[in-house]
């Protein structure tokens, strides 16, 4: 009886996923989620490129960006090695079509460029450059996520600011979870109709995993007034360390192992936490072009 309710719910997640794509397609708005953390080193690029590989083995379109622009590596974490990058659109050199590479499983990919001028410290005529660029692909995907730096240079900021769905990566040491405190603190103040998502990385086992996020969730509900949602987490795995030595995602590589099991539970989990089930209205849509619009204004 549990097995055929289970069954059923399975069925009817599927259906209302199934539907969600299709409404988005209709519509032409890409969600847009922005992968962030306090402290450095955490995680953050493992996650989004596995996560968006996951998610195009679903059959999301995902496109991924490499907005780290102290430490840009999405490339040389899959041995690639584009010819152009996010740099040749803001030269306006190159259109933005022009410089997405593709990745596994189809994923789409807008190359970064380390030690780049902070987007947020761009001219409003290159910001405006990369959002006319953008705001063209706004529903040619399903997802875009973007790969941040850490921290809260005013860069980060902007872009978590401006998102409707932020993940922060975190792992259970107080360094990284103080840190990851002091990042959603900073946009605790705006993040009213926010999604804020959090994945705990690098635990020893699911207890450590769910504990540690179940007091992050509390902390933040009671000093900051805010609703955390898990998203999950992933074991600390030194197969992980062998997919980036052998520039592959790891979850392609041992999909059944643990920490890709783990990435799998968090994709599923972000593709039933949109919110936007219904016919998205202007203040609640996001989309690429909002999401730019509200960086363009920050910035301003
Ligand atoms: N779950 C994990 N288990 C083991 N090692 C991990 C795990 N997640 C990340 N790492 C390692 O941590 C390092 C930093 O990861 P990275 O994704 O580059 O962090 P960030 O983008 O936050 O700077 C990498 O060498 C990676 O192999
Ligand atoms: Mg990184």
């Amino acid at each position: 009886m549990n097995d055929q309710a289970e069954r059923l719910r399975e069925i009817a997640l599927n259906v209302k996923q199934q539907i969600e794509t299709e409404i988005r397609q209709e519509l032409k708005v890409t969600r847009v989620i922005v992968v962030s953390s306090g402290k450095g080193g955490v995680g953050k690029s493992t996650l989004a490129l596995n996560v968006s590989i996951n998610l195009c083995i679903r059959g999301q379109r995902v496109l991924l960006m490499d907005a780290d622009m102290g430490m840009a590596n999405i490339d040389i974490m899959l041995g690639l090695v584009p010819k152009y990058n996010i740099q040749h659109v803001v030269q306006g050199k190159k259109g933005l079509k022009d410089i997405i590479i593709e990745g596994p499983e189809g994923l789409s990919i807008i190359p970064g460029s380390s030690g780049m001028v902070e987007l947020a410290n761009l001219s409003s005529s290159e910001l405006q450059k990369i959002m006319v660029e953008l705001g063209k692909l706004d529903g040619e995907y399903d997802y875009l996520v973007i790969d941040t730096g850490a921290g809260i240079s005013r860069n980060v900021l902007t872009f978590l600011l401006a998102a409707d769905d932020v993940v922060i990566i975190t792992t259970p040491e107080p360094p990284a979870l103080t840190d990851a405190y002091g990042v959603v603190k900073a946009i605790a103040r705006e993040s009213g109709g926010k999604n804020l998502y959090l994945v705990v990385n690098r635990v020893n086992d699911n207890a450590e995993g769910i504990m540690v996020a179940d007091k992050f969730r509390l902390v933040c509900s009671k000093f900051l007034d805010l609703e955390m949602k898990i998203l999950g987490h992933v074991v600390n795995d030194p197969l992980v360390g062998e997919g980036i030595r052998s520039q592959q995602a790891f979850s392609r590589m041992f999909p059944y192992n643990v920490a890709a099991k783990n990435i799998n539970d968090i994709a599923g989990n972000l593709i039933s936490a949109n919110p936007r089930t219904g016919i998205p209205s202007e203040g609640s849509s996001g989309g690429i072009r909002k999401f730019f619009r509200k960086i363009v204004d920050l910035v301003k």
